[in-house]
């Protein structure tokens, strides 16, 4: 792994920072991710069976099962390192936007503060008909029947075919649009607009610095990649960035 001393005197300087995150980051919180192969969710599930709504409707009891088992899961784990350190950066800049794809609620846990959750959060539940979050229910059906109009319930999360919140997109777009350093941590890339916002903030002047153990789409646009685990490779960039060098 290189670390570029022009790249890291920039993100020293930096004062408005965007961080766009994917299901790398929890990765060693030990939630699996979508696309490794052997032990990646669609490796061993077909999307369109279980995160569309199409397949909601055609089996609910099954995808509201497949939820919450995930939940129940990820309830239990904690954040990482990573998620620490992006906590900890935020404390120490003037403008701070975390960008996740992740709906395991692990950012809000380590302390970030400004979080925008671009593919809802697994933690919440909200009526299918009405659109709107619902905290409790009486009903043992499952999928539970939302207590004010009988419709289903179903997991907050953004299933293919849908849109993406409108607020959180736009501010994640503007985020991107105005920050002197661009972090994209733990994503493959492949799922758009989450993964147009790097380019956004390059086109704009942004450093755009990656941090993943493989390599991307993004990674020939990157003007640094920082080769590892991101658990690893953010406490010490941290560090750098403390220390004044590497
Ligand atoms: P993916 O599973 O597509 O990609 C995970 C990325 O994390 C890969 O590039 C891995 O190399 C990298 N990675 C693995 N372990 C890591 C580690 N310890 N540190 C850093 N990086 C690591 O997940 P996403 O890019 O988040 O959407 O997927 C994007 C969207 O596709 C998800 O939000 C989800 C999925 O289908 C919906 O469900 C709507």
């Amino acid at each position: 792994m290189t670390w570029d001393e022009s790249v890291l005197a920039r993100l020293r300087s930096a004062k408005r920072w965007a961080v766009l995150t994917g299901a790398g980051i929890s990765a060693e919180s030990g939630v699996p991710t979508f696309r490794d192969a052997q032990t990646g969710l669609w490796a061993n599930f077909r999307a369109e069976d279980l995160a569309t709504p199409e397949a909601f409707l055609r089996n609910p009891g099954m995808v509201w099962e497949w939820y919450a088992m995930r939940r129940d899961r990820i309830a239990l784990v904690r954040p990482n390192a990573g998620h620490y350190a992006l906590a900890d950066i935020e404390s120490r800049v003037e403008a701070f936007t975390l960008i996740t794809q992740n709906i395991d609620d692990l950012h809000r846990k380590a302390g970030s503060r400004r979080v925008l959750e671009l593919h809802g959060n697994i933690l919440r539940t909200k009526c299918f008909a009405e659109n709107t979050v619902v905290d409790r229910w009486d009903s043992v059906d499952v999928p539970p029947k939302c207590p004010r109009c009988g419709a289903m319930l179903r997991p907050d999360v953004v299933w293919f075919g849908e849109m993406l919140p409108a607020d959180e997109m736009r501010e994640a777009m503007e985020a991107a649009r105005n920050c002197d350093v661009f972090l994209s941590i733990g994503t493959s890339g492949l799922v758009y607009p989450a993964a147009g916002l790097p380019f956004e903030a390059r086109q704009r002047g942004a450093v755009l610095v990656e941090i993943n153990p493989e390599e991307t789409p993004l990674s020939p646009y990157a003007h640094l990649i920082l080769n590892g685990k991101s658990g690893e490779v953010l406490p010490t960039l941290v560090e750098c960035l403390n220390s004044g060098g590497k």
